[in-house]
């Protein structure tokens, strides 16, 4: 059965989805919410990383058992050691979390290592399925990927496929990494994930509270029919794809927007 998540840095709303009963096993965080969250505050960089570990904590005190996914600093330039020291570090500041690493060539390695040395982590922002197979080349188990199929359907492009694609794969391989839908626009996009059995779905809480409502078990979401795209794990699978680097720039820039200058 598929898991689901909270899309989402909002301390209060996580609360209320718990107290609406939604069947929350888990939160994702990334630069972007946190900075709705923190709308027009400046904080110098020391603070902002504290506030961002403050809440991550405080999601952990009201979710004591779910998964909690927090994003490292990481842009274009960071090098692989960075990345993992601030995995490292963030990781001692909030039990049994989940980095999220985007997934770049720097990226891939560090989260390689830190997996190996007993973290967790969530890969993220995985727009093909190259990306995804070379995930699950270098990252064997603890880990999340998360495709995010909203932005390719903002685009005009099937973000069904991708996922549908990218599970098959890992099935077919044996591969742990566990799918997590991300970037879910839509009750559709979310039921779909559902009848789909993708392993975790995160989902703006506007999205949660209206199924959780309304239940919605009858919505018929068209299931498509899916493009296959053969991959074998052993082959070369090149990482860099454009969407992730725009994705990586635009949560730098939201970070930025929260700096005092
Ligand atoms: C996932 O972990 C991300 O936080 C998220 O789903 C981003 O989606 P967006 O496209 O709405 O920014």
């Amino acid at each position: 059965m598929t898991q689901i998540f909270a899309d989402t840095a909002d301390i209060n709303i996580i609360k209320k989805l718990l107290e609406d009963g939604v069947k929350l096993e888990g939160v994702t965080t990334n630069p972007s919410l946190f900075k709705k969250v923190y709308e027009g505050k400046k904080f110098s960089e020391e603070e902002l990383d504290i506030e961002y570990i403050k809440l991550l904590q405080e999601i952990r005190e009201v979710l004591p058992n779910g998964s909690i996914s927090g994003e490292i600093y990481v842009d274009m330039n960071t090098d692989e050691e960075t990345i993992l020291k601030s995995a490292r570090k963030m990781a001692s500041q909030v039990k049994d979390i989940h980095i999220k690493i985007p997934i770049t060539e720097n990226g891939l390695k560090a989260a390689g290592k830190y997996v190996a040395e007993g973290g967790k982590v969530n890969m993220t922002l995985c727009f093909d399925q190259n990306q995804a197979a070379a995930v699950a080349n270098i990252v064997k188990d603890n880990a999340f990927i998360s495709p995010f199929i909203g932005r390719l359907f903002d685009k005009g492009l099937n973000g069904f496929d991708l996922i549908a694609n990218i599970s098959k794969m890992y099935k077919e391989n044996n591969t742990k990494v566990k799918v997590l839908a991300a970037s879910v626009r839509s009750l559709e996009q979310f039921k779909w994930c559902l009848d789909n059995n993708i392993d975790i779905v995160t989902a703006p809480p506007e999205v949660l509270l209206d199924w959780n409502k309304n239940g919605f078990a009858n919505l018929v979401v068209d299931k498509g029919v899916y493009q296959k795209i053969e991959y074998k794990l052993d082959e070369g699978c090149p990482i860099n794809h454009p969407m992730t680097e725009a994705g990586i720039n635009k949560f730098v820039e939201d970070r930025k927007q929260l700096i005092a200058v």
